[in-house]
Order: structure tokens, then sequence, then C-alpha cells
């Protein structure tokens, strides 16, 4: 399906009009819907696609000889080719099938890193990470008595390049960090990042749940070694995301969980892992999951990121605008580089009471720290409103949101 096929320039309204949640009210007003940070929603042919396979196609995959599970294997591994395009990867065994982004950063974490830490050695992410590119590295600094290193930003919400070329240092044994701010929108020039860690052998993972809805990613390109998306932030289901690796590297980390169809052989004496990618996905995975997934990379490469990446620049800009309007809103990351996420705080008023007057307007929005609480304390705020955009929001929305801020200022005045 082409949703755009004979336009010059994307077409939000249009756009709109996939997405079957879109088509309601929220109190009264037609829904706006601005936490796609948080999660997106999915348009027909996701939808559709899930619903099929569990309607047509149904069974459990590599166990049966039948038909219908062959069937189903055939699409799951479909869904793994179409990823690997959508990412860059090389070949389809280089994407591993996971429930997110925080599960991928955890095997990478738990497999790959563990295997090469011990006691002072580092692992460095940078100041604008998400709570799931944290924990897990204090989880494995705990076992292995390694050391989380942090590389600053500055006031608009930008790793400072100096400050993380000196944190590269010979302890260093592992990058960690986010291709796109959640929190600030920033965008990371994650390629002249990787190239700096690279010149000392460092691998690195990034975190691309957030660019995987705004910029096109190629892995092959950028030459990281570790790349994580999450279906739900791309309009696909919750509950699966990809995790990208090199396959030399995936061949040779340890699995990450046990059980049915990551093993070769078992006895028990002794058990034999199966080839990459299978075993590190142990367990039935979500195999309706995977294919949805597939489904939403595809529907946004028939949309061209041309188209998309024009259409969210003007977007931000028109929003920034309107934000920028009004003299009691202070943009938290105002970076030269951003993807379409506004973080804001309103002048004496709590970003909690903001959220919920903004939903009596049917406006939807996030506030709070949004899992990334050292941000927060960057700017020593305890929490920001945060209007993070699709290719389906409008400049009507973004209209809608401004007049509802002015209201919210009427009330507290
Ligand atoms: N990462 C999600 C957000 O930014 C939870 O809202």
């Amino acid at each position: 399906m082409n949703p755009v096929s004979s336009a010059s320039s994307l077409d939000p309204h249009r756009l709109k009009q996939d997405f079957p949640v879109l088509q309601q009210e929220s109190h009264g007003r037609p829904l706006v819907y601005l936490d796609n940070a948080n999660t997106s929603q999915k348009p027909q042919c996701v939808i559709d696609a899930v619903s099929n396979f569990y309607a047509h196609n149904n069974a459990n995959i590599h166990r049966g000889v039948y038909d219908l599970s062959m069937r189903a294997t055939q699409a799951h591994e479909n869904a793994r080719g179409t990823i690997a395009k959508f990412i860059g990867a090389s070949r389809p065994e280089e994407i591993i099938f996971v429930r997110g982004t925080t599960e991928a950063i955890n095997l990478v974490a738990q497999t790959f890193v563990r295997s090469r830490v011990g006691a002072g050695d580092e692992i460095l992410v940078t100041a604008m990470e998400h709570h799931s590119n944290i924990v897990p590295w204090q989880i494995l600094c705990e076992q292995t008595g390694a050391v989380l290193q942090v590389a600053p930003i500055n006031d608009a919400g930008e790793v400072i390049l100096d400050a993380y070329r000196e944190k590269l240092s010979e302890k260093t044994k592992f990058v960690a960090m986010t291709h796109v701010s959640n929190a600030l929108g920033t965008v990371n020039p994650i390629a002249q990042m990787i190239a700096l860690a690279h010149e000392k052998n460092i691998p690195v993972l990034i975190d691309g749940a957030q660019a995987a809805p705004h910029l096109p990613i190629n892995v092959s390109e950028l030459g990281c070694d570790f790349y994580a998306v999450s279906s739900h932030k791309m309009f696909g289901p919750t509950g699966v995301g990809a995790l990208y690796g090199r396959f030399d590297l995936l061949d040779s980390m340890p699995p990450y969980q046990g059980g049915g169809d990551m093993i070769r052989s078992v006895t028990f004496e002794h058990t034999t892992y199966n080839d990459v990618p299978y075993k590190f996905e142990a367990g039935t995975p979500h195999i309706a999951g995977a294919i949805g997934f597939a489904a939403a990379a595809q529907y946004i490469v028939d949309i061209g990121y041309d188209k998309l990446l024009a259409y969210e620049e003007m977007l931000l800009d028109y929003a920034t605008q309107a934000l920028t309007a009004i003299p009691e809103i202070r943009i938290i990351g105002t970076a030269a580089e951003k993807v379409s996420v506004l973080s804001f705080v309103v002048d004496g008023v709590h970003p909690h009471d903001v959220g919920t007057i903004l939903d009596q307007k049917g406006i939807a929005i996030r506030t709070g720290h949004h899992c990334a609480q050292p941000i927060m304390d960057r700017y020593d705020i305890p929490a920001t409103v945060r209007a993070s955009f699709a290719l389906y929001n409008t400049k009507e929305d973004v209209d809608a949101l401004a007049e509802s801020l002015k209201s919210v200022m009427e009330v507290f005045r």
C-alpha cells in the first residue's frame, strides 16, 4: 500500500485517515494525540497484518512439518528480512526479535559486555539517556565492578563532544548512547561519535527507539556494532522490537535466555546452541507482533523519508514558534538538530496540572520525567510537559495545543 502515492509532499490529513484510533473524540472534542514519543498509533495496514495472521496463518514457528506452521514460519522470517532492510543490516540473521529496546539493551549488557568487562573497566553513556539505557549498565556494574561514566550535555541539550572524546579512555570497554533523546528531541551526531569510539576499538550500541519513527537508519553506513528499536514507537504493535548486531559479534556472544528454539541439542549433561539469530530467541516469540512490526516499517518506507523529514521539520518549526510566542513557556531542549519533540515548562504551573487541563480539551500529552530523571536533574526541574509529534499530526493540532495552553494560563493567572 502506498498511502500518498501521487502527492508530492506528505499529507498529514490523509495519513490521519489511516489510523482508526485517531477518528474519535475525547471530552467532546476531536482527539489531538501528541504523545507519540511514548507510543505511536497504529495504521489499519498494521492492524490488518496482525489480525490476518491470527485469522489465516497462526501456528507456532520452526516446529511444524505441516503447511500452516511453515506459512507462519515464512511470514515471521519475511518480517525479519523487512526489518533488516529497514535499518540497513547486511543480512537478516543480524536481526534478533526482542520485546523492545529495553530488552535489546539488557541482552547486550548481559551477554556481549558482561563477558568482556571486569572491575575498574568503564561503560560510557551520555547525560541524555532514557532509564532503559542507564539501569541495565548500573546492574552490570554492580555485577562486575565496572564503572559507569557519563558524557555531559550543554544547556541546549547537546552532547559536549570534547568531553565525550576525553571520556573515551583506555578503560572504556563499551559505549551505549541514544540516537535521539526522548525528553529533549536532540539528534546526536552518532556517526561522528561512533567513529571516535572505534578509533579506540570501543564497540558501540545505539538506542534507536526515538529515531526510528523520524529518521532513516542505516546501521551499515553508521558502522555501529548494535542498534535497538521498538516497534510500538514506529506505528507497530507493542511487545516487539529488534536488536541489530554485527554478525561476527552475535556469533561470538553467549546466549541470553535459555529455553526452546535456542538450542541445537540438549542432554542433562550438555547443551549446544542454535545458530544466530535463533540462539537469542528462546521460547515462542511474538510472531504476530513481528509481522505487524514489518508492516509498520513498510508503511514508513512507502511514505518516503524525503517527505517525512521535510514535513516533520516544518511541523517542529511551526510548533516551536507557536509555543515560543507564549511568554510563560520555556522550551527545554533547544539543540540545533532535533526531531519533532517539544518539552517545556510553564511558569508557575506544575506540568501535571497543564496535562490535566489539556486532557479536558481533548489533547493527549505526556507530563513527567519521561523515564529520564537525570535529564530533569540536569535542568533542575521535576518534570516537563512534552508534545511529541508524528507524521499524522497537523498544524491544526499545534494550533489546538497553543490555544489550550493560553487557556491554561488564564486558569492560573
Ligand atoms: N520512552 C517513553 C517516553 O518517552 C516511555 O514517553
